[in-house]
């Protein structure tokens, strides 16, 4: 089956799916199985960020949009030449199958291709399947198979960028009480005490034990974005402060930062699963726009 809503374009030796439905507009790119561009047609702005200095090119992951996270968190536990957050959001996929559903929204299926790089990374036989759904919601769920006889471990997610009105101007509501590691406080544990407001420094706190869903409210939008959650058991909340992200190099021009935070769905540190021989597992998320 084929959505009659995609089409596929080829930029500097890339491949991208576009898709242009009744409801929304997105962009996927087979590298990464990224979606660098989704807007619902009813919102008045963006929804997801995208750095005006994202780069498109083998290898590197783009700076916006829902990188994956896969199928580790941060550095690579013993081998730091290994790329941060793991390689399933700078290696290709491949598409599996594309569908309109009755509701106008597109359903895409695509599937890693593991490379020799990746071989060499990982040890055992596994298999990974994303499924996007784009429309008035933009949902993805992440499915992990494993194929090997004996039980693997992993850290998961997306690590989605929402485009604000300003960093200091929004709220997140959702993580009151939960227990965290503030990562820019040496992996101090603490506790959240309120609804998460920012000061415009350095933000980067993974909060665990936690499946509830996320609110960023933005008066100056006047609109909620819900990052719904599906066994997804840490959040991260991350926002680089000017420092940082001047240091990035690819976080856009000067201030463009302030206009992104991420919220992600993951499974991360003493969230990580373990996944029996034969078995999957799936992490979702699923966002949404409400306008006031
Ligand atoms: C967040 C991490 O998930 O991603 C931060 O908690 C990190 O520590 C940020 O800086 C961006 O990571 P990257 O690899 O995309 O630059």
């Amino acid at each position: 089956m084929t959505s009659k809503y995609l089409k596929i374009e080829e930029s500097n030796g890339l491949q991208y799916l576009k898709i242009d439905n009744p409801l929304a507009e997105a962009t996927v790119s087979l590298q990464g199985a990224h979606v660098s561009w989704w807007r619902p047609k009813s919102t008045t702005e963006d929804v997801l960020w995208l750095s005006t200095d994202a780069r498109f090119e083998k290898g590197r992951s783009i700076r916006g949009g829902v990188p994956i996270i896969w199928p580790w968190f941060g550095q690579h536990p013993t081998d730091n030449s290994y790329c941060i957050h793991g390689f399933a959001r700078v290696i290709p996929w491949e598409l599996v199958k594309s569908e309109d559903l009755r509701n106008g929204a597109t359903k895409l299926a695509l599937r890693m291709v593991p490379t020799q790089e990746v071989k060499k990374q990982l040890s055992y036989d596994f298999s990974l399947e994303l499924v996007i759904i784009i429309g008035e919601s933009l949902s993805t769920n992440l499915t992990t198979t494993n194929n090997a006889s004996f039980p693997f471990v992993i850290s998961e997610g997306f690590h989605t960028y929402f485009y604000i009105s300003d960093i200091e101007n929004i709220k997140i509501k959702g993580l009151e009480s939960a227990v965290l590691t503030d990562k820019v406080n040496n992996f101090k544990k603490d506790i959240e005490g309120d609804v998460i407001t920012f000061s415009g420094s350095e933000f980067d706190k993974v909060y665990l034990n936690n499946s509830n869903d996320c609110f960023i409210e933005d008066e100056k939008f006047n609109r909620v974005i819900t990052v719904k959650k599906s066994n997804s058991n840490s959040t991260v909340i991350w926002t680089p402060g000017e420092n940082k992200a001047k240091k990035m190099g690819d976080m856009g021009a000067k201030g463009e930062w302030r206009r992104m935070v991420c919220v992600e769905a993951v499974n991360a540190l003493e969230n990580n699963v373990v996944i029996y021989p034969g078995k999957s597992h799936t992490i979702g998320s699923e966002i949404a726009v409400q306008e006031y």
